[in-house]
């Protein structure tokens, strides 16, 4: 973790991919400049805005007088919002909209939202007339943090989540902090699973940092001059940018990324990928799972596996299967297919990320399926 932020003024944070390398410019208000970047990047271009409706209604007109105050001209396309415009419907009538409005290389598509907005809108601009520019606006803390980092785009089949998409990279990401003061909290801590994950499985000094500063993070404002918020965003860009330059394409560290993943996405779909449990709320309840199995297998003491489940619940993410409203989960069997339906079951070998302590997790194979199911039989079980 480097030191705190003692200014205001933006941070970058540079994804290190040769010739496809780009920014992530992190700092409050940063949308007002986004018109200066994209001219100065593509001199003469035209945009299209791919966005979502209730970003829309938030923030779309500020993003297009960005735009056009520095002469860029700029069309849009709003989706509805959530999970299910990661269709082949919308993905169409994306596609369609870029065309129409003449988006051409040398052009950019801007994608101006969440995670939904930023694999829906990516995928279209790695697509049309074989590939345009894209820049990534992320609206949500988890896309700020997590999907405008590493290229991965993707829309869902009938088969399953995010398995029709691209590696494509973005030429710039523009995390303007003040967007997420219009997130709904629920959404706000979903997103801060993935925040704490980074600290978790790579940089306990960041853990450390974050348990005594979550709340700013929350509380967002400068008014204290801490840049928690911007602080936070930046390690976590960083973390993430890191793996991502060692291993683009998930075949090796990248996997780290997946602590508390294959607990919590079992969970995630047993739950239907639906209101009842949201993707970082999974991801926290996989996490304090993963380091309960890592305490159970001798990895890291108790009072360690505790002490990050007491700060997970604390920050009012669910640790305890038992927890989740209206939790109901289906027995032990369903649960153990769903495990082992996970993509990153290799030639059916369950593969997990546990942890020799806080901030040192591994990735393994040495995991027995009995040993899981009984971990897992115990929890469905227990009050
Ligand atoms: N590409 C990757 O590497 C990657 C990584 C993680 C997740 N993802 C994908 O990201 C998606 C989840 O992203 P998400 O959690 O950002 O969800 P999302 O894009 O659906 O946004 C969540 C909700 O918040 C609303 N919203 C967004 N910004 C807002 C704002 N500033 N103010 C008010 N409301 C706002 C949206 O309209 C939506 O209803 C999933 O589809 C997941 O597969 C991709
Ligand atoms: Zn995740």
């Amino acid at each position: 973790m480097t030191a705190p932020l003692r200014s205001g003024d933006p941070i970058n944070v540079n994804v290190g991919l040769g010739n496809r390398a780009y920014d992530i410019a992190i700092g409050r208000g940063l949308l007002g400049s986004l018109g200066e970047r994209i001219a100065k990047l593509r001199p003469g271009c035209k945009v299209a805005i791919v966005t979502d409706e209730t970003v829309a209604r938030h923030h779309l007109s500020a993003a297009e007088a960005a735009l056009m105050s520095a002469g860029v001209g700029v069309a849009s396309v709003k989706v509805p919002a959530g999970e299910s415009s990661k269709s082949f419907r919308q993905f169409e009538r994306v596609c369609d909209a870029l065309l129409a409005a003449r988006i051409e290389r040398g052009d950019l598509v801007v994608a101006l939202g969440g995670g939904v907005v930023g694999d829906l809108g990516g995928f279209a601009a790695s697509v049309i007339r074989r590939g345009v520019d894209y820049v990534q606006v992320p609206t949500t803390l988890l896309s700020q943090v997590d999907s405008s980092v590493g290229g991965k785009t993707a829309i869902n089949a009938r088969q399953g989540k995010n398995l029709v998409g691209a590696f494509y990279q973005p030429i710039l990401v523009v995390a303007d902090t003040a967007l997420l003061d219009t997130l709904p909290e629920r959404e706000f801590r979903a997103g801060y699973a993935e925040v704490v994950k980074y600290g978790l499985l790579g940089d306990a000094a960041f853990f450390e940092w974050l348990d005594a500063n979550w709340r700013d993070l929350f509380a967002g404002g400068n008014s204290s001059g801490s840049f928690a918020r911007e602080h936070a965003i930046a390690v976590s860009c960083r973390a993430k940018a890191a793996i991502v330059a060692r291993d683009e394409r998930e075949t090796g560290d990248r996997m780290l990324l997946n602590l508390g993943h294959t607990f919590g996405h079992a969970f995630e779909a047993a739950a239907g990928f639906s209101d009842k449990l949201l993707h970082g709320e999974a991801i926290g309840l996989g996490m304090s799972l993963a380091f309960e199995f890592s305490a159970r297998r001798g990895l890291i003491p108790q009072v360690e596996a505790a002490r990050v489940i007491a700060h997970l619940a604390a920050v009012g993410l669910p640790t305890h299967v038992k927890a989740v409203p209206g939790g109901n989960w289906p027995g032990v069997d369903a649960m153990m297919d769903l495990i082992s339906q996970d993509k990153k079951v290799k030639r059916g070998q369950l593969t997990f990320i546990l942890v020799r302590g806080i901030g040192q997790a591994f990735i393994t194979r040495d995991v027995a399926a009995d040993e899981v199911r009984a971990f897992i039989a115990e929890k469905l079980g227990a009050r």
